[in-house]
């Protein structure tokens, strides 16, 4: 992230506004004489139900859909790779959840909240297409992802292997506990531009051996922005019968992600993404055939009602009003419809890789073919430094993206997701034009 925004104390009413329609802020707080308040509905916001999606949503619909999140208009944030808001009915169910656990922190309140957990299970099952027997509900990727490598069984003579651009999560996680446990990690390096679905999965192929226990991979790469074929690499695990892990931190929430399709052994994926669920939360799919080969890496009370959850939920008590919360993220989406929202996020990459390609000295490392990215773009914006140009459209410009770490490939990351406006992509297309014609 950069330089802070000027935020001005209609930005902090929104900021602060979190407690349904009916909420009014004392301006004042914001260093205002006089009485002056502020709703929602003054912002031009509101909880209230979406319109039926049309067959064919235009950007009216869109702006509707945005009223929906606190977001200040002129904010133009576009980094949802990074961290989403949660929308107004989750704001709103948080805080109706928490008010009354905070009431009344009561056995009966936690049970009528683990409740709400299992329909959050039961909506997770159906929004990935496989069965609440196979959800556990973490806190993060990490730890989904953390929860795999510490559960399996391995040791001298096993090998796992990773894709070189996985998160830490998914790759120091590995290399970490190989040095515990005597495994060896092999790694299938990246390649840029993405090099096609046939050189991916023959790339794995070959790094199999008779002591190969599992394949780690990721989904949608945060480093490079590109899309890998999961699908086809799970099934060459499976035929070569090594376990899967996908990482889908960056597909989770804005692809319309069907387990029952790809067939991993265990997908994992964050609430705080692109699903904009509540914060510190999180699922991992643990496919049923191979349950009794993962072990809890930690134990306590509170478990999951079903499946898998018994065993890997129960981790002490937690924010039970925020979990129950996910629930909300799932109907919010899933009212708009997983597909729409693919094509949304989809649609607006597409304009940003069409803009910044007509920029002279701007190069992407992110592939332009739509098979092989998703909705994070990456790029080099020239000979600017990509740093001083974040900053600069951060703080002149009202646009928050983020810096593409990492010694090869340096640039900027933005992630448009179905809260932004293809006015907010025009818009950062022209501010790029801008400071990489006539610098910062
Ligand atoms: C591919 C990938 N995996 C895992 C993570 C970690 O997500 P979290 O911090 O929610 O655990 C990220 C975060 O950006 C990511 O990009």
């Amino acid at each position: 992230m950069f330089a802070k925004e000027k935020l001005t104390r209609r930005d902090f009413a929104r900021l602060l506004s979190i407690s349904g329609s009916a909420a009014l802020f004392p301006m004042s707080a914001f260093g205002q004489t006089g009485n002056g308040r502020v709703s929602l509905g003054d912002l031009g916001l509101t909880s209230a139900p979406l319109p039926r999606t049309p067959a064919d949503p235009d950007e009216k619909f869109w702006h509707d859909v945005r009223s929906r999140f606190l977001l200040p208009r002129d904010f133009a944030f576009i980094n949802a790779a990074n961290l989403c808001p949660a929308s107004l009915p989750v704001v709103d169910a948080a805080d109706k959840f928490t008010r009354q656990y905070e009431a009344s922190p009561t056995p009966a309140t936690h049970s009528a909240l683990a409740k709400v957990r299992e329909d959050a299970r039961t909506l997770i099952a159906a929004a990935l297409r496989v069965t609440p027997e196979e959800i556990v509900i973490t806190r993060n990727t990490s730890e989904g992802n953390n929860y795999v490598s510490s559960g399996i069984h391995l040791g001298a003579g096993d090998e796992v292997i990773v894709f070189g651009d996985n998160h830490p999560s998914n790759l120091l996680a590995w290399t970490d506990k190989a040095k515990r446990f005597g495994f060896t990690v092999v790694t299938v390096p990246n390649v840029n531009p993405h090099p096609g679905t046939d050189a991916l999965v023959d790339a794995f192929i070959r790094a199999v051996t008779p002591r190969t226990k599992v394949m780690a991979i990721t989904h949608v790469s945060s480093n490079s922005g590109d899309l890998f074929p999961a699908a086809e690499l799970c099934k060459a695990a499976r035929d070569k019968g090594v376990l899967s892990l996908v990482d889908g931190a960056q597909s989770f929430g804005v692809l319309d992600v069907d387990l029952s399709a790809m067939r991993p052994d265990f997908y994992t994926g964050s609430f705080h993404k692109w699903p904009c669920g509540p914060k510190e939360t999180g699922v991992l799919f643990v496919n049923k055939d191979v349950q009794d080969r993962i072990w809890a890496s930690l134990i306590s009370l509170y478990g999951g009602a079903v499946g898998i959850s018994k065993k890997l939920e129960g981790n002490g008590q937690r924010d039970d009003a925020k979990i129950a919360a996910v629930a909300e993220a799932l109907k919010f989406q899933g009212g708009i419809g997983r597909d729409v929202i693919e094509r949304r996020s989809r649609a607006l990459a597409g304009a940003l890789i069409e803009g910044l390609k007509k920029i002279n000295g701007v190069q992407l490392w992110t592939h332009t073919d739509p098979d092989r990215h998703a909705a994070i773009v990456i790029f080099k914006p020239g000979s600017l430094d990509p740093r001083k140009l974040g900053a600069a459209l951060a703080e002149n410009e009202k646009i928050v993206i983020t810096m593409r770490a990492g010694a090869d490939r340096p640039g900027l990351r933005i992630s448009p997701h179905f809260f932004n406006t293809m006015d907010e992509i025009d818009r950062t297309v022209g501010a790029i034009k801008k400071y990489v014609t006539t610098g910062v």
